[in-house]
């Protein structure tokens, strides 16, 4: 399963990428509306993207009232929506206003760099949310906790039905007088740099716990798909590439079926956690064939 990375497509403004996913993730959203950081909030490195965009969103009101219902009208694919805030309360309140008839998962932003977190715990967010929606819940996580695998395992404690796997982490670009390029001076940076992390993240989160999980992290091809899938992820999102490539989905597909065939396997779920040296308890499901 494909699906894009939250705040990387925009589906009422390029409909024609959001039709090459399996779902649609949206922009995250918070109770009150959000203009966002001081400008510039894009600067490209040697190895990636910074961005400090500070969750620009309509807020949740207008999400509810527009936006939403004109995603499920025209894209006729599952919605995934993003819920950020800043207290337990603000995502729990979120939550109990979305319809499952509109929504298929929440996907709760945990791990924003560019905005102040909130005090509560992931696992304290999540049960808050657990209380509030019976709507599948995933935890999108930070790259730069010490131990994700302990974060992944406290969300599972408290409700999560799923991991996403990761968000951007914190870094920092200089211009040519030394100055920050970014007008928050550090973002989020995502892209290339961040695949190696969001494969080690996956990978110790498929150790940790049985929650499906989603990875994302400097996908580009269809060889970098497949590597989170062996990795231990059941579906893969597409973030930074979608700015250069609007035909990224479709491509992707078509690259990562090469792979999987050239590996002798027939889909992307055989391929799930083979990267794993011995198959794990409970993970019957998996392929794992002599030749990988
Ligand atoms: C411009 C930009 C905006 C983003 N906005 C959000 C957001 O609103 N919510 C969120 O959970 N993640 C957000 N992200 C993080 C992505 O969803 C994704 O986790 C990250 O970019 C890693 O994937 P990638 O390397 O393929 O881009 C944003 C990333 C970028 C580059």
């Amino acid at each position: 399963m494909l699906l894009n990375a939250s705040g990387c497509l925009d589906a009422l403004t390029a409909p024609e990428t959001a039709k090459q996913l399996d779902a649609f993730v949206t922009k995250t959203v918070t109770p009150l509306p959000r203009g966002g950081n001081a400008p510039a909030r894009i600067a490209e490195t040697d190895v990636g993207m910074l961005n400090s965009i500070g969750l620009a969103n309509p807020g949740r009101e207008r999400f509810l009232r527009h936006t939403l219902p004109r995603l499920t009208t025209s894209l006729g694919m599952p919605i995934w929506v993003s819920v950020g805030g800043f207290r337990a309360h603000e995502y729990a309140e979120t939550c109990e206003r979305l319809d499952g008839d509109a929504v298929a998962v929440i996907e709760l932003n945990l791990s924003c760099p560019n905005v102040e977190e909130a005090p509560e715990s992931a696992a304290e967010i999540v049960a808050a949310c657990r209380a509030a929606t019976r709507l599948p819940l995933y935890a999108k996580l930070s790259p730069a906790s010490w131990d994700i695998a302990a974060v992944a395992r406290a969300v599972e404690a408290a409700g999560a039905d799923g991991l996403s796997l990761v968000n951007t982490i914190r870094g920092l670009a200089l211009d040519r007088d030394l100055r920050p390029r970014l007008g928050t001076g550090a973002g989020g940076l995502s892209g290339p740099a961040l695949k190696p992390i969001a494969l080690a993240a996956v990978h110790a989160c498929y150790q940790a716990t049985p929650l499906p999980i989603v990875g994302m992290g400097g996908v580009q091809t269809g060889r970098d798909a497949l590597e989170l899938f062996a990795a231990g992820a059941r579906a893969v999102a597409l973030g930074t590439v979608l700015f250069t490539d609007p035909s990224a989905p479709a491509r992707i597909r078509d690259e990562l079926a090469a792979e999987l065939a050239a590996h002798g396997l027939s889909s992307p779920l055989d391929a799930v956690g083979i990267a794993h040296a011995e198959p794990l308890p409970g993970r019957k499901h998996l392929d794992l064939r002599s030749r990988v």
